[in-house]
């Protein structure tokens, strides 16, 4: 039965989640968002609506053994990659001054993540597919907790 996997993955994402709440709560970094430039407050706005609306469709796609859209939505999150898109040079600058060098590095890990995820939907290893799709999840939360907790009141520090 491949439902039999979810148990112990579920397990696994809840105890990773929960490390990761705990070092965020130390962290504590400040929210990004108001120090975009509209612009690119819009872009990264719409990069996480496609990401969101791929992040459910992957779920799905995973329970149900559906490895070529599992490929497909992986590729896609991989490439929505904020600092892949046709940034110019200016906006490329404003980034650079809005963010701390680990935000970018925290997208990038996600991004790569995603592409070991579609990797692991062209091998057909449902159970890697759960991995990877578990350490998406807890870049997510790792990256709004520490970033977008004005965005996410459920990741604001209780003082
Ligand atoms: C590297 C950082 C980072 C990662 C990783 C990340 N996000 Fe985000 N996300 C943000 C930031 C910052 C905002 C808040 C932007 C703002 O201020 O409006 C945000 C906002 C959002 C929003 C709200 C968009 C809106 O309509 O305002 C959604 C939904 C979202 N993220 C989904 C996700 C999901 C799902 C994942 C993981 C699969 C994810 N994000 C991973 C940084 C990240």
């Amino acid at each position: 039965m491949k439902i039999s996997i979810w148990r112990p993955t579920r397990i696994v994402i809840g105890a990773i989640i929960l490390s990761f709440g705990a070092l965020t709560l130390a962290l504590a970094a400040e929210p990004i968002g108001p120090k975009l430039t509209p612009r690119l407050k819009e872009l990264l706005t719409s990069e996480m609506k496609q990401v969101s609306k791929a992040t459910a469709n992957l779920a799905i796609a995973i329970a149900s053994g559906d490895h070529s859209t599992v490929v497909d939505l992986g590729a896609r999150v991989h490439d929505s990659f904020i600092l892949k898109q046709s940034l110019t040079s200016k906006d490329k600058k404003d980034l650079m001054a809005a963010v701390p060098p680990e935000f970018v590095g925290l997208d990038r890990r996600f991004h790569s993540l995603a592409a070991k995820l579609s990797d692991a939907g062209k091998t057909g290893d449902s159970a890697l597919q759960g991995f990877y799709f578990g350490q998406m999840l807890e870049a997510c939360v790792q990256c709004h907790s520490q970033y977008a907790s004005d965005r996410f009141k459920g990741f604001a520090v209780k003082k």
